[in-house]
């Protein structure tokens, strides 16, 4: 536009006013500031008529420099002014259109999420292991498939011990109990927790005080009671002099810190093959339908020596106490939960009610 433009003669006032209209329509005529930055340059830029013209206002006859200044100059002046006020125009309506094209609508509904809560078991469970490392035990962990030795053999059931089958043991190769004659052993879904005791003990030696939550699997039928995979923790400890009121204390301990400051437990002779003498511990339980009254939590017994001596402690020298009990129980009696199927089937809404950390009041 400026490169074509005809000379401009500094004192011809009509030529002048009419660059100045042209010019001023041509600010107006700018939709954004990049489209007024050229404009700017057609009419203030270097080569812009207004501009040449003014350099030639030397060349002219010294009483007419005056007259051509000011045509020129209030050209100029104007057209400064107009550039500007277009400029802040122009400024404005953008920022007005970017506050339209950015609002955000704070009132559209949206989808909630909800943050859901943990499981009661596991949260249960950590407060388990947090009420024995308390008494300065460790906490042990063993494998959920594992070696028939360490389910059964090292834990001193016979061969064809009818516990293999009584607690309906889960196979992996899907054939039935062979135990110490076969050469290498079956592997099995560990039916319960105590085949962590013999790996602690050979792993970690004596004096030991170990506490093994976990999973542990049996071919039962999902009801209200039983589920075929559920959680057991089991308590060890093998030490100098370790008798069965020392078992008796701990469990009493446990239970008041489970159940609260009225709770205590009983014993009741029984049989496991890995304790002798082996025991049912019962709960004392206020809550209990049709009355308080006394409600089996657990087993336990004193460490057999044949299973010491199958994990190379001398028990001559140590003694030891064990004892085992479900989780799920535990937190059936806790909670009042009736239903199994509440705790297996992971609905949210059952979890929540436990509150975000799963400890419930
Ligand atoms: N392992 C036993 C069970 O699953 C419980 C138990 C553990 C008994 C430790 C005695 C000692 O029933």
């Amino acid at each position: 536009m400026a490169s074509t433009a005809p000379e401009l003669d500094p004192l011809d006032e009509h030529a002048v006013s009419t660059l100045v209209t042209q010019a001023l329509a041509d600010i107006e005529g700018a939709h954004n500031v990049a489209e007024l930055k050229e404009v700017r340059l057609s009419i203030l830029g270097d080569s812009a008529p207004l501009v040449r013209a003014n350099r030639t206002i030397g060349q002219l006859d010294p009483t007419m420099r005056g007259v051509a200044g000011r045509n020129l100059g209030q050209a100029r002046g104007a057209l400064t002014e107009a550039l500007s006020e277009r400029q802040r125009v122009l400024e404005a309506e953008h920022e007005a259109q970017v506050l339209v094209d950015e609002q955000v609508d704070v009132t559209i509904p949206t989808q909630r999420i909800h943050a859901g809560a943990r499981h009661p078991l596991e949260t249960l469970m950590e407060e388990v292991a947090d009420f024995f490392v308390g008494m300065g035990w460790e906490i042990a962990e063993g494998p959920e498939i594992e070696h028939e030795w360490f389910n059964f053999d090292s834990l001193n059931f016979d061969i064809d011990h009818p516990a293999r089958q009584m607690q309906d043991t889960l196979y992996i190769d899907g054939t039935s109990a062979g135990g110490q004659g076969e050469a290498d052993g079956h592997l099995v879904m560990r039916t319960h927790t105590s085949p962590v005791q013999s790996r602690a003990m050979l792993t970690r030696g004596v004096p030991l005080y170990v506490a093994c939550p976990g999973k542990v699997f049996r071919s039962d039928a999902l009801d209200a009671t039983h589920t075929p995979v559920f959680h057991q923790v089991e308590g060890l400890a093998v030490d100098k002099g370790l008798t069965m009121a020392h078992l008796k204390g701990v469990l009493d301990h446990f239970a008041r810190a489970m159940f609260g400051p009225e709770a205590k437990t009983r014993l009741r002779p029984s049989f496991f093959p890995f304790t002798e003498p082996s025991a049912e511990m019962d709960l004392w339980f206020p809550q209990k339908k049709g009355g308080p009254g006394w409600i089996e939590w657990g087993g336990c017994g004193m460490v057999n020596p044949n299973v010491l001596i199958a994990n190379g402690i001398d028990p001559a020298v140590y003694s030891g106490f064990a004892f085992g009990m479900g989780i799920e129980r535990t937190l059936m009696l806790r909670h009042g939960i009736a239903d199994m199927h509440d705790i297996v089937e992971g609905d949210v809404r059952f979890s929540t009610q436990f509150g975000l950390t799963g400890r419930g009041h």
